[in-house]
């Protein structure tokens, strides 16, 4: 039996609270983009029908129309449920990976996010719990009541150091968490996908996950939304200074997707973190990773900034992010089996 924490209560409430600084300006690092540094290459002789192109690709055993996954946001608020219900509708209907965003709080509450499976039956669908909760008493009980409440076909296990530390009501024990997640790769009955929250998985990290089983890994880099900025934004001014060295702290996926490509041949990488448009989503492809996975671009797609949703206007970002992917592969010649192939050799 999982009881809520007096974290939980606060939890609740401040997810609701992330949603609206995450839509805000300050939630970006302030850095140049690492994906604007990298160009793919142009071929003038694409020799293909660019009617011919054909995106699709399989995840976690299902199909999915391009290799894009909406990575975990929210749950366990009114909005963040309604929020989620429309994530899995337009998911559903447009053929990518869905990610919940934390599942504590509503399993906690006895709350049940099942009918998100009602509504997205062909799609994979990934729970998610955090690396530190996983770690503490109970924590496996979590996440199985995480995985059965979703009927999920995967479990993400977020590592969040750099924005719990900066949080008010922070975790900051963070020791056990491999262990926890070896143990959760033996013990739950579906693969678990280990991600960041945007400060970025490095190879030595990702090396260790390997070694204990993880087969998917979201990386989650230093280029989108900023938890230690978000986070830094709800303290008071003092203690802000103390952390402002380390707001834009983290790695960069163009630094680390190459290495992981080479050294990690078990693992399945989405690449993330501030993902912008399919031109981008093709640069990762490129550059290390199976799928592209994005969050704010998606959460500013379907919620306008009176809080109104809008599943249509998100449908049509992801059908442009998909065909802008499908520019890049006709400007490059390559079929996505290429593209992704290619990685190995570039850059
Ligand atoms: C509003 C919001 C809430 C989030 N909540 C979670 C969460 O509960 N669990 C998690 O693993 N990641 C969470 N994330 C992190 C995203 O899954 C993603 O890793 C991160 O935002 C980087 O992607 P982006 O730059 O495309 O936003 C959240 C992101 C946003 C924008």
């Amino acid at each position: 039996m999982i009881y809520p924490t007096k974290n939980d209560l606060i939890s609740s409430n401040r997810k609701d609270i992330h949603i609206d600084l995450a839509k805000s300006k300050i939630s970006r690092p302030h850095i140049e983009h690492p994906l604007d540094l990298i160009s793919l290459p142009h071929n003038a002789l694409p020799e293909m029908d660019f009617n011919d192109i054909d995106t699709s690709c399989s995840f976690l055993d299902k199909k999915l129309s391009f290799p894009f996954m909406i990575t975990g946001m929210t749950g366990g608020t009114e909005r963040g449920d309604n929020l989620n219900l429309a994530f899995a509708e337009v998911a559903n209907q447009s053929g990518v990976a869905l990610g919940l965003g934390s599942q504590r709080s509503s399993i906690a509450h006895g709350k049940s996010q099942n009918k998100i499976r009602k509504i997205a039956p062909n799609i994979p669908l990934i729970g998610n719990i955090g690396g530190v909760q996983l770690a503490q008493e109970n924590g496996l009980d979590l996440a199985k009541a995480a995985v059965d409440d979703l009927e999920a076909d995967a479990l993400a296990i977020h590592l969040n150091p750099l924005q719990e530390l900066i949080q008010i009501e922070g975790e900051r024990n963070w020791c056990g968490v491999l262990n926890a997640i070896e143990n959760a790769v033996k013990m739950l009955p579906c693969p678990i996908l280990v991600k960041e929250v945007g400060a970025g998985i490095s190879l030595p990290v990702a090396q260790k996950l390997q070694n204990v089983g993880v087969r998917y890994i979201d990386v989650a880099c230093l280029a989108g939304t900023s938890w230690a900025r978000i986070e830094a934004e709800r303290l008071p001014r003092k203690q802000r200074d103390l952390y402002a060295p380390f707001l834009d702290w983290g790695c960069l996926i163009t630094d680390i997707l190459p290495k992981m490509r080479q050294s990690l041949e078990n693992i399945t990488i989405i690449g993330s973190g501030g993902l912008r448009d399919g031109l981008d989503l093709a640069k990762l492809l490129w550059l290390g990773c199976h799928l592209g996975g994005g969050a704010s671009i998606i959460l500013n797609s379907l919620e306008t900034k009176r809080m109104e949703i809008r599943q249509e206007q998100l449908f049509n970002s992801l059908e442009t992010i998909k065909e802008q992917l499908s520019i890049a592969l006709f400007l490059t010649g390559m079929k996505l089996s290429d593209l992704i192939k290619n990685k190995l050799v570039k850059p």
